[in-house]
């Protein structure tokens, strides 16, 4: 077996097709094509949109990522595809696809985790991951503290958010403040000409007895409906809201849980990396309070540049290139696409789990 498979990743869980190319860990291409134009008009991702927009966009985008790697069809050693979590009909495109090309050329396919796709595309940049490793995991759909026992395979959650993820309340309080969507990248741009301490909004599942119940988990929905009656109560007095201000300690309050519950459940597990990724991870505040905390806590901290945190391809292959060097088996050619896929579950090996 390869040491430095050539695989081809590809994603189409939401809004973005994504086509990558890596050998081994190192990345030869990055083919994206999204349709979040189009959703900013419905200030959403309509999955209807997403599923037309993927087909149109599929055998483009592989080609593109393919001219751009250099490589053909027939030299790559796997084919990786988001099996789940996410919007189904947009799966099922993917999915199609990445098993019509396997058929095809005879290269074996691998139904992969997206969410364990955003932990992998760490190696990109970094090298390989240091096992075990807490993955402090934030997207659109998803907020989780993770166990890395084994990237192969071995992943527990040891934590999540109890209601909105953090990438969800970025987006609803962006809107909020009348930002496009999606909100994320805004209030990040916005939030460092504010003032972090302009307000001090709550943190979720931070007090005693919810640090007991709820050690690692995180809740966000609170924190959206503070910061919606801060803005009531200000727009009712006649003031102009301070939208730089209100993005910056809304941002603080989201970063400051993530981070504080990610080092403790790094010191508390006796674990030395913390790895961040997903969408939110791309947040400069979340990477700059990241660093500040795990440097004092004696935590070697990791993550991607931001490009490679946001939903792509890359991320995909660089998770297909690890499961065929580690020789885990590939998937069946009957693996359904799967909206709900279980965060713990890595890639569908031939038991399909
Ligand atoms: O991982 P991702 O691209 O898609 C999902 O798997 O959900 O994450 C998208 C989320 C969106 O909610 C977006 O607003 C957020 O990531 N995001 C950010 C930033 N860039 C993207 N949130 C905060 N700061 C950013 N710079
Ligand atoms: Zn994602």
């Amino acid at each position: 077996m390869k040491s430095e498979p050539l695989v081809m990743g590809i994603e189409t869980s939401c809004d973005e097709t994504g086509v990558g190319i890596v050998r081994g860990t190192e990345l030869l291409a990055d083919a994206i094509a999204s349709s979040v134009e189009e959703q900013a008009r419905f200030g959403g991702v309509v999955p209807e949109v997403a599923s037309r927009a993927h087909l149109e966009a599929m055998v483009p985008t592989v080609r593109r990522a393919l001219d751009e790697a250099g490589v053909a069809l027939s030299d790559l050693d796997g084919i990786a595809v988001t099996a789940g979590p996410g919007l189904a009909g947009a799966l099922m495109v993917g999915v199609g696809a990445a098993k019509a090309y396997s058929m095809a050329t005879g290269v074996p396919l691998y139904g992969v985790n997206h969410l364990s796709a955003h932990i992998a595309v760490d190696t990109l940049e970094n090298g390989p991951i240091p096992e075990p490793a807490i993955g402090l995991l934030v997207s659109g759909g998803h907020s989780a503290i993770m166990m890395v026992e084994d990237l192969a395979g071995e992943v527990t959650q040891l934590g999540a958010s109890i209601d909105d993820a953090a990438g969800e309340a970025f987006d609803k309080v962006a809107r909020l403040l009348g930002l496009p969507f999606p909100g994320g990248p805004h209030i990040d741009r916005a939030a460092r000409e504010g003032d972090r301490a302009y307000v001090e909004f709550p943190r979720g599942l931070t007090a005693g007895k919810d640090m007991r119940r709820h050690r690692y988990d995180f809740s966000f929905s609170g924190l959206k409906t503070a910061v919606a009656r801060w803005i009531e109560a200000q727009r009712a007095e006649g003031r102009t809201v301070p939208v730089n201000d209100v993005a910056a300690a809304f941002q603080e309050a989201v970063c400051d849980v993530l981070t504080r519950k990610a080092i403790l459940a790094a010191k508390e597990h006796g674990v030395e990396t913390l790895l961040l990724g997903g969408g939110v991870a791309a947040n400069s505040r979340l990477r700059a309070l990241a660093a500040e905390r795990a440097e004092k806590a004696g935590i070697l901290l990791r993550h991607p540049r931001p490009k490679l945190c946001t939903d792509n391809g890359a991320m995909v292959a660089a998770l297909g290139s690890h499961l065929v060097a580690a020789q885990v088996p590939p998937s069946r050619m009957d693996f359904p696409a799967n909206s709900s896929m279980d965060v713990t579950v890595v890639s569908l090996a031939d038991d399909l789990r």
